[in-house]
């Protein structure tokens, strides 16, 4: 692999694609078990901190199998729209499976597309979602500006992103945890098969923190990215921030 500059490194763009396509048939079903259940509560918070949405148009960032975006879509009821986008067409597939099987007040829709040049105009959406993206990204500071561009003057972007422990106990088990659990976790699923000879793809999901802005930092690119308003808080003992930024 060619150096690493924060989570950086040349050919990011593909080798994240190509992780996700691999990993997509089973990607819920890991979360589940490595978030240890806790995801959907941290869902839950970030649609707290959304605030009432009912009717609203939402865009969720990166939505993968579309957990985040179905929530939105109970959430903003008959009245509303969402808008899920990802860049890898095998997440999404799974995402149009998934909602074959629930009963939504209307149905989200999937697109295929960058979170670094999203396909709608200025200030189109009334909130913008996204989980567990911005680590995979190459350029952090354009897609938060790209969110920021999208949403209404006024209006709510609410992130979700692993973090790292400050207290040092949490840190322990944190790093112990993520630095034995998830990679053998991530084993008996990827079976160590290194993709575009980088690394394999549960191998990332812990690289992928290392350098990668959190807490303070990503809330000063935020404010960098020029939202007026942006603060952070913190769950599951620091492993997980929810991020709330005002346009
Ligand atoms: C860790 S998954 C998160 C999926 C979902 N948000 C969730 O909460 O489970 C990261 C997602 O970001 C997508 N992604 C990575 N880079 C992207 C980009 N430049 N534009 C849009 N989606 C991207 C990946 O395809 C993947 O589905």
């Amino acid at each position: 692999m060619s150096e690493l500059k924060g989570n950086q490194f040349e050919g990011k763009g593909d080798y994240v694609k190509d992780v996700f396509s691999d990993i997509a048939p089973y990607y819920d079903r890991m979360n589940d078990v490595m978030s240890i259940g806790m995801i959907k509560r941290w869902h839950r918070f970030m649609f707290k901190k959304a605030g009432p949405i009912e009717g609203f148009e939402v865009l969720d960032v990166g939505t993968g199998t579309g957990e985040i975006a179905f929530m939105s879509a109970r959430k903003v009821g008959p009245g509303g729209k969402v808008t899920g986008l990802d860049i890898t067409p095998g997440m999404l597939a799974m995402a149009e499976r998934k909602m074959g099987t629930l009963d939504l007040p209307r149905e989200v829709e999937f697109v295929v597309g960058d979170a670094l040049d999203l396909p709608y105009e200025d200030s189109s959406f009334d909130l913008v979602t996204s989980g567990y993206m911005l680590r995979n990204v190459t350029d952090i500071p354009l897609a938060l500006s790209e969110m920021r561009r999208v949403l209404k003057p006024g209006h709510r972007a609410v992130l979700a992103e692993l973090a790292k422990p400050k207290n040092r106990i949490a840190l322990w088990g944190y790093n112990l945890y993520m630095g034995k659990v998830i990679p053998w976790l991530g084993r008996r699923r990827d079976k160590g098969k290194v993709i575009d000879g980088v690394m394999p793809a549960y191998d990332w999901l812990t690289s992928s923190i290392e350098g990668f802005p959190h807490g303070d930092d990503m809330v000063e690119l935020l404010l960098e990215a020029g939202f007026s308003e942006a603060r952070y808080h913190s769950r599951s003992l620091g492993a997980v921030n929810i991020y709330v930024a005002v346009k």
